[in-house]
């Protein structure tokens, strides 16, 4: 198995989920998609991670993001927990969750780390655009919950720069400047951002982010 690497076309698959069979690529149509990893059900740290995943859907949706959940464990162990899931965190859970109990998709996207735990998925977060392409890829312990409002941020600057040219600058969230992409000069800049162009240096050049009304 080739290592995942940004770019890279996400590998399709077909899986049993709690909302049926998934064909990975039809499942994501021409929208973005994320496929998360936990480590196990009827864990604490997992259960409050899938329930705020429940609660953001609306900001998922927003965003034209599909969200799927995996774990090695089977499909009547996802559907029991569901209901705790739901019982604890005062959510539903609106999303498939991937029971990979042979492992077929952990192994494609690399998710078994086996100096961390050789038999259970990692916390590992794939992003992917509307043209499968891997535009994310984040990893976490199982003892880290992970930041899904840092999920949503991250998503914004990858579908601004997808579309425009610029990059979103240390701590960037939805409103603020962004940077210029160095790739254009700064006369050209400025006929393309014109809300205005501030360089601070000829190599640093901000501008109000270009999307907004
Ligand atoms: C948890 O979700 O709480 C958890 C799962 C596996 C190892 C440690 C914590």
């Amino acid at each position: 198995m080739a290592t995942l690497r940004l770019g890279d076309e996400a590998p399709n698959f077909k899986a049993q989920s709690t909302e049926g069979t998934i064909n990975f690529h039809e499942w994501l149509g021409d929208g973005w998609g994320i496929l998360f990893s936990h480590p196990a059900d009827y864990t604490p740290v997992c259960t409050t991670e899938l329930g705020t995943v429940a609660k953001y859907k609306s900001e998922f949706d927003k965003r034209n993001v599909k969200v799927v959940a995996l774990s090695v464990d089977g499909l009547e162990s996802h559907k029991g927990w569901v209901n705790d899931i739901n019982e604890t965190q005062g959510t539903t859970v609106n999303f498939p969750i991937i029971a990979d109990e042979d492992r077929q998709v952990s192994e494609l996207f690399d998710m078994i780390h086996p100096n961390a735990d050789s038999k259970l998925t990692v916390r590992s977060v794939f992003v992917i655009d509307n043209n499968k392409k891997v535009k994310l890829i984040i990893t976490y312990p199982a003892s880290t919950g992970r930041n899904f409002d840092e999920l949503l941020r991250v998503i914004d600057s990858l579908q601004l720069t997808a579309y425009h040219k610029v990059a979103t600058p240390a701590n960037w969230k939805h409103g603020e400047d962004v940077v210029i992409s160095p790739a254009i000069s700064t006369e050209e800049a400025k006929g393309i951002f014109t809300k205005g162009v501030d360089e601070i240096k000829p190599y640093l050049r901000m501008t109000p982010q270009p999307n907004l009304n």
